[in-house]
């Protein structure tokens, strides 16, 4: 019996190898080669599908004229939203909820860096760095940063300064005067960098400034003081470039009733002991505010409570695996004028994570420039700049072969669920990706926001997923109005599904500090099946609370946002 069994399989075998022939080693080589690339290749999804099926909770009950109240997963209905960051003073108890905190408190927590279990500083703290020029990065020291807000903080107020504005770069100063203003009661007033004089006079106008603290040169001083008469301070910021210009030609007291008077000259006159503590915390004074404007240069007031709240709102809603750490090196490709990148930076330097701050951000559209010499882990940047780097990439990475490679990681991504690894077979082409940092790219997530004005540029699907494939980072694509800090709705990280159907991605679910919902607007209106109409948003990073974003949107089937036009 067996024999004969043995004998068929022989002629069975024979006859196989008797036709064997070039032709079928490649397609059965191929098919193993494909078997075993998928084996090696497949994983399990980094999101549960069920989770990205259904983004967002919607409330039982909905009013006249408006569809139901959409809220994140995370900020279940009925309960508070996410409207601070839980800080904990000495000597709370452990199980009381902590305070919202202030921008003061986002401040301390660089300063102490990270606590272990009794409360003591383990030494971990986010390193902040500024990058010049192409390669050159130095890095700060917090003590340093801490005595400038105090000094600067302190002649601001001795010269009875109140609304400060900001002109300036991305720069250490920057975020200094911020955290002065919020120490020292100030209305810090953010400017957008690089505007002509006529502009910066009228907006200065608007919100009332009295102090400016200015990148040296960056407008002429002459007109400033005869244009505007209210200006009682000015204090240049000398940058690195010009140190060794002549001090004196910086024009210096001579603006009449102007106090003139540079930055460093404030912080290196002071007797080295002066400002190195931190003023004492009086909660009774209410809280300052922070003016910023919008894309169309609508002046808007966010107070440090929707700050804060659309702080909290980025740091809980992604993931804990995602969340900035310690490890991370968070760079603003974007001006930090910007709420949502300032908002996102408050985030990483509240983690204890590093930032890296570069002048060129906001203004260059080059990305590959504006990472060079540092490797950041995070970055957020708009969508325009992101174009250019996903047409550019395009263009280089073009071959027929590298397009297999890419099919197949568009293939891991849309229908796996997961981000592709590097194989041998991508490797190859690493040196064609465009170089987000120096060395070995460490980025991993990548931050960008729609910004409702501007005409802005909008990313597909099939966009994002191309730029997931370039970067090897992931996206967070986030809905920003001017009158939310923070984001309105965001992606998911893990989101990496491609409806081809669409023109732009849709932008995700609501962040935990914001709820939405739609009122009826000419056809587009709420019905048992739809919701939809124009966009408000409420919650404590709303500016006033509730605000009408002023565009059409609707709810997907999978609960996530997409916006006029669909
Ligand atoms: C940052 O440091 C604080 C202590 O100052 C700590 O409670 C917190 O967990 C740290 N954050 C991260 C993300 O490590
Ligand atoms: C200008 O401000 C500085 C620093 O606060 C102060 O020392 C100086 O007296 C002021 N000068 C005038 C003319 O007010
Ligand atoms: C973005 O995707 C759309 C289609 O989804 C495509 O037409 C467009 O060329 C893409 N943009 C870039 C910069 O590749
Ligand atoms: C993919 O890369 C990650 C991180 O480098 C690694 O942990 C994981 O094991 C890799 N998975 C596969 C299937 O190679």
């Amino acid at each position: 019996m067996f024999d004969n069994l043995m004998l068929k399989l022989d002629e069975v075998v024979t006859g196989i190898l008797g036709e064997w022939d070039i032709l079928t080693t490649l397609i059965l080589g191929s098919i193993i080669c494909f078997f075993i690339y998928n084996v090696l290749s497949s994983r399990d999804p980094d999101a549960h599908p069920m989770l990205l099926a259904r983004q967002a909770q919607a409330s039982p009950v909905r009013q006249e004229g408006e569809s139901a109240v959409f809220r994140s997963q995370s900020a279940p209905h009925g309960m508070p939203l996410n409207s601070g960051l839980n800080v904990k003073d000495p000597g709370d108890s452990k199980w009381s909820r902590g305070r919202d905190g202030d921008l003061r408190d986002v401040w301390r927590r660089v300063v102490t860096g990270k606590l272990d279990k009794d409360g003591k500083e383990t030494g971990e703290k986010g390193k902040i760095f500024t990058i010049l020029g192409s390669e050159k990065v130095i890095e700060h020291e917090l003590a340093d940063i801490n005595r400038q807000i105090n000094l600067i903080g302190q002649s601001i107020k001795q010269n009875g300064g109140k609304n400060v504005a900001v002109y300036l770069p991305n720069s250490v100063e920057l975020l200094a005067t911020l955290f002065a203003c919020a120490f020292y009661d100030l209305t810090a007033i953010l400017v957008p960098y690089d505007l002509p004089i006529k502009k910066i006079i009228s907006l200065l106008h608007e919100s009332k400034a009295d102090t400016v603290v200015a990148a040296v040169g960056s407008f002429p001083f002459g007109v400033m003081t005869k244009s505007y008469p209210a200006l009682k301070q000015l204090i240049w910021v000398v940058d690195e470039g010009s140190k060794h210009m002549d001090w004196n030609e910086v024009p210096k007291g001579t603006g009449g009733p102007v106090n003139v008077s540079t930055w460093q000259e404030i912080v290196q006159d002071a007797a080295p002991s002066a400002g190195t503590d931190l003023p004492v915390i009086n909660r009774n004074v209410p809280l300052t505010k922070v003016l910023a404007f919008s894309p169309s240069s609508k002046l808007v007031e966010y107070s440090q409570a929707n700050i804060i709240a659309g702080t909290a709102g980025q740091l809980s809603s992604v993931p804990t695996s995602q969340r900035f750490t310690p490890a991370d090196l968070f760079l603003p490709v974007d001006s930090l004028t910007n709420i949502y990148a300032l908002v996102l930076t408050l985030a990483a330097l509240y983690s204890n994570s590093s930032v890296a701050l570069n002048s060129v951000a906001g203004k260059s559209p080059d990305l590959v420039l504006a990472t060079k010499g540092v490797a950041p882990t995070v970055i957020v940047t708009s969508p325009e700049v992101l174009s250019k780097v996903l047409s550019e990439a395009k263009a280089r990475m073009a071959s027929p072969i590298y397009k297999i490679v890419h099919w197949f990681q568009t293939r891991a991504l849309i229908e796996d669920g997961s981000m592709p690894n590097s194989t041998i077979f991508s490797r190859p082409f690493d040196s064609l990706r465009p170089k987000l940092g120096s060395g070995i790219s460490k980025l991993r997530t990548i931050y960008i926001s729609e910004q409702i004005e501007e005409q802005s540029t909008h990313l597909s699907a099939q966009n994002l997923s191309d730029l997931r494939i370039y970067t090897g980072a992931r996206i967070i694509y986030a809905l920003a109005s001017p009158l939310v800090a923070g984001a309105v709705t965001q992606t998911s990280v893990f989101d990496y599904r491609v409806d081809q159907m669409e023109k732009r991605s849709h932008l995700g679910a609501p962040t935990t500090c914001v709820e939405l919902f739609f009122k009826d607007k000419g056809q587009y209106t709420t019905t048992e099946i739809a919701s939809q109409g124009e966009i408000y948003a409420r919650g404590p990073a709303v500016v006033g609370e509730e605000a009408d974003l002023g565009i059409i949107g609707k709810m997907k089937e999978d609960f996530t946002l997409s916006v006029q036009p669909f």
